[in-house]
């Protein structure tokens, strides 16, 4: 295990009705709030209702931010810094998934600084300050509710980047399970893949002796393996709403990647595709993922799907290394479609015709991508036309 520093000051407010912990939150934190959403959704489905309720008793002036899209946009972060340096806002509360969320974090460090916010994306600059984000979940899928990450897209280039920093983390996030109740079958099949996925760029690395983390990992996952099916079966069941929701949050909110060589080659990979094609992010994920396994197979690496492969998927011990290894990607993948996700860029209408540009665009991204095998060009470009 490597040498890490945990710090996680997210307060989370967990469960049913939770949503009343805003009250004394807001009173306690904000003189002018700045309430971001999405497309509709929270308007539709009452939970905007209850945060207004909230907010009026706390007593505290707000305006408004609606419209961000799903693979929010740095215009509508733009428009959000300049409200609230308008409006002299001093806190943000994001109401919605990981775009919403994204989105005000982004804002949020947008407003303490004198530049381009983009330039935070670009990597040229680290920002110092924000002004405080809470959060009110609605979709089981990022971590961004517990994390300090934020991913925007710039539309006139089609580059999705992110940045992390610890100014951005929320400083408290309700997560309320029934709030999750509308999400579609789609975006919740695509939320656990995405859990999913976020485990296994930190669960498959060539660091030693990471136990801790490692189980923790898998405990996660078998929690996807068992409640992923019967969420997009009865998208009303409260146990595994819950149980979802807080697997999101500690599959990326710095827990099992502590200690670890991380890998994120397959997310690199899947923010060129959402960038230029704008699909689900857990819908690229599905797709990527299992070919990323596929390629990275090796006698080097297979010891660890061997570990996943016995641990998560019960494969029997008695089998062959390699043949465990590629019983747990075919069950892996199966595991995505059988939820309604593509496996398949053709399914999703993506062709060949960009590949080389986004395999040097997610290099220029991230230098040397991924970790427990590092990736080329050529190599994302095999398995971009594996995933054909
Ligand atoms: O726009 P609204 O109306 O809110 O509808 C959304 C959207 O259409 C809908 N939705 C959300 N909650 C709902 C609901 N519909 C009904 N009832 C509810 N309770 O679901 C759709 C997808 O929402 P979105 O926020 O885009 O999904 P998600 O949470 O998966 O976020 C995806 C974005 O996060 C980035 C992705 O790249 C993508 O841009 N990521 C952020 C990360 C982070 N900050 O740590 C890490 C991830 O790896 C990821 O890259
Ligand atoms: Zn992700």
């Amino acid at each position: 295990m490597l040498n890490f520093t945990h710090h996680i000051p997210t307060i989370v407010y967990f469960g049913k009705g939770q949503v009343s912990a805003l009250e004394p939150e807001l009173k306690k934190r904000a003189g002018k709030v700045l309430i971001v959403t999405g497309q509709g959704s929270v308007k539709k489905n009452g939970i905007f209702n209850h945060v207004i309720r909230q907010v009026k008793k706390a007593d505290v002036p707000y305006v408004e931010l609606s419209g961000i899209k799903p693979n929010p946009r740095l215009k509508s972060v733009y428009r959000g810094i300049e409200i609230c340096k308008k409006e002299s806002v001093d806190f943000i509360l994001a109401v919605g998934g990981g775009s919403v969320i994204d989105a005000s974090k982004a804002i949020a460090s947008g407003v303490k600084y004198d530049g381009d916010v983009w330039d935070f994306f670009a990597g040229d600059v680290k920002p110092t300050d924000a002004l405080p984000v809470g959060t009110v979940l609605t979709l089981a899928a990022t971590g961004s509710e517990m994390n300090g990450n934020t991913v925007i897209t710039k539309e006139d280039t089609m580059r999705k980047l992110a940045f992390g920093s610890p100014v951005i983390r929320p400083v408290f996030s309700i997560l309320d399970p029934e709030y999750t109740y509308t999400v579609n079958k789609y975006h919740t099949a695509a939320g656990v893949v995405d859990i999913m996925v976020h485990v296994f760029e930190q669960y498959f690395s060539h660091t030693p002796a990471s136990d801790v983390q490692d189980r923790i990992a898998e405990a996660l996952l078998k929690v996807c393996v068992k409640y992923g099916p019967i969420v997009c079966e009865k998208l009303h069941d409260y146990d595994a709403r819950a149980n979802l929701l807080w697997t999101g949050s500690l599959a990326l909110n710095d827990l099992i990647g502590q200690g670890k060589q991380e890998d994120w080659a397959s997310h690199a990979i899947e923010h060129e595709l959402s960038a230029i094609y704008d699909i689900s992010h857990g819908a690229g994920l599905a797709i990527v993922s299992p070919n990323w396994m596929r390629y990275v197979l090796s006698r080097n690496t297979v010891h660890k799907f061997v570990e996943y492969g016995i641990k998560v998927w019960n494969i029997e011990k008695d089998r062959s290394e390699m043949d465990i290894a590629n019983e747990a990607i075919h069950r892996t993948e199966k595991f995505f479609k059988s939820l309604g996700m593509p496996t398949t860029l053709k399914e999703v209408n993506i062709s060949d015709e960009h590949f080389e540009k986004m395999a040097k665009s997610a290099i220029e991204d991230w230098g040397e991508i991924g970790s427990f095998k590092k990736l080329t060009e050529k190599d994302i470009v095999q398995i971009l036309n594996a995933s054909l």
